[in-house]
């Protein structure tokens, strides 16, 4: 990959991973993801946020230093805006080829870097408000954004171009071609890039909407011309349009969202299964949109991101054992921990010879304090009878009117 000039004077520099890897060592990246860095040339040169140690990223990134005409010696700043590894695991083979840098970095940042590395050059910690001027009209202006997506976390603002490199903020999964602008992007492009964004949203950041709505607030009291994060593409046609995407995802933390229903069912001997056709009949009755997932053969990454999209969840799954269907539980435990909040929500499922599913679905939405709405649940021992079946289509229906009543336009 080449590097590229994203405005006068400052650079992108880019490597990314494949979709061989997982992402937190969580995250499928069927579609790979970018790491952006950033040169700023001034008088001085720095650099913002960096890329991950794996094998050959850091090597990418240097081979566009030299295209760049730019030695490790010539780099004055090195500024952290995040202190995540993604960012700044080539901070070690960096650190070894010159140590005449000073990092520019938060002071929970530091903390967190000292935790890390091993970091032996001088640090100046930066504040909101806090500047830099790097000489020759560039200045580099800083301003703290917690928690977007490690309290660590800041932006830095570049005011003669209205660049505004944001790390994690504004970011995307997917891998970036020779088209690494969003002017250079057709509409197919732009829609993949923003359905990769609805997946780095609810995998990465979802958890962390408050403050993703603080830092929004932030960064709309600057003069933004070029959005420039540290994943996926720059947006400097429309920067607004990733802004007021991430505006919208972070207000789906609240639980309406779209007019969508996420069905999730699991089932060992396929008399749960047989509700899950009625259940879809029921909510498209309604002229609500569903996608169904299977558990546990569907990823929870792709769960999370649909849950989160979602206005309602349809749940399918059997007792087992006096409690829930086991990789159900675990799914469900993670939409918890990833504050996927305030869902209306159904669910069905047979039990043999004890039930246990709803009790521990009841305890789980407790205690992780979910605030979803369940409609009253369709159980059933051993296989569902026609009753059962005409029920489970009804809540379908229900389920879906409440949706579209609720859902965000
Ligand atoms: Fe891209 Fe939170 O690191």
């Amino acid at each position: 990959m080449k590097a590229s000039e994203v405005a006068e004077g400052i650079f992108r520099l880019s490597a990314n991973i494949g979709s061989d890897m997982l992402f937190e060592g969580i995250w499928p990246l069927p579609h790979g993801a970018s790491m952006n860095s950033y040169l700023v040339k001034g008088r001085d040169v720095a650099i913002i946020d960096g890329v991950c140690d794996w094998d050959g990223v850091p090597e990418t990134l240097y081979a566009q230093f030299d295209q760049l005409g730019v030695k490790a010696e010539n780099i004055r700043y090195v500024v952290i805006n995040h202190t995540e590894p993604d960012h700044t695991g080539w901070l070690r083979s960096f650190s070894s080829m010159t140590r005449d840098f000073e990092v520019l970095i938060t002071a929970k940042g530091l903390e967190l870097a000292k935790a890390f590395y091993d970091l032996d050059v001088p640090c100046r910690v930066v504040k909101s408000g806090d500047s830099v001027d790097l000489g020759n009209g560039k200045k580099l202006v800083f301003e703290e954004t917690p928690n977007v997506h490690w309290p660590d976390t800041m932006v830095t603002f570049e005011p003669s171009t209205g660049t505004l490199m944001c790390c994690d903020a504004f970011g995307t999964f997917g891998a970036v071609d020779q088209a690494l602008y969003d002017d250079q992007l057709d509409e197919t492009r732009l829609d993949f890039f923003e359905r990769e964004a609805l997946r780095y949203y609810a995998n990465i950041v979802g958890r962390f909407s408050m403050a993703v709505d603080k830092a929004i607030a932030k960064v709309r009291a600057l003069d933004v011309r070029i959005v420039a994060p540290g994943h996926g593409p720059v947006w400097r046609r429309d920067p607004d349009r990733i802004v007021n995407l991430y505006e919208r995802l972070a207000s789906y933390a609240k639980g309406p969202a779209r007019p969508l229903v996420t069905v999730l069912w699991g089932s060992m001997y396929g008399n749960t299964q047989k509700t899950v056709t009625p259940l879809l009949e029921g909510i498209a009755d309604e002229g609500v949109e569903t996608v169904a997932y299977q558990v546990p053969q569907s990823h929870i990454g792709d769960i999370l991101a649909s849950a989160w999209e979602s206005t309602g969840i349809a749940l399918a799954m059997p007792t087992y054992e006096f409690q829930m269907f086991p990789p159900m539980a675990a799914i469900l435990d993670e939409l918890g921990r990833k504050h996927v909040k305030g869902k209306l929500a159904v669910r069905t499922g047979s039990f043999g010879w004890s039930g246990g599913a709803q009790r521990e679905l009841d305890e789980i939405v407790q205690r992780q304090k979910m605030n979803w709405r369940f409609l009253d649940p369709v159980e059933f021992r051993g296989a569902p009878g026609t009753d059962d079946l005409k029920l489970v289509r009804q809540r379908g229906r229900e389920l879906a009117r409440q949706v579209r009543e609720t859902a965000l336009a």
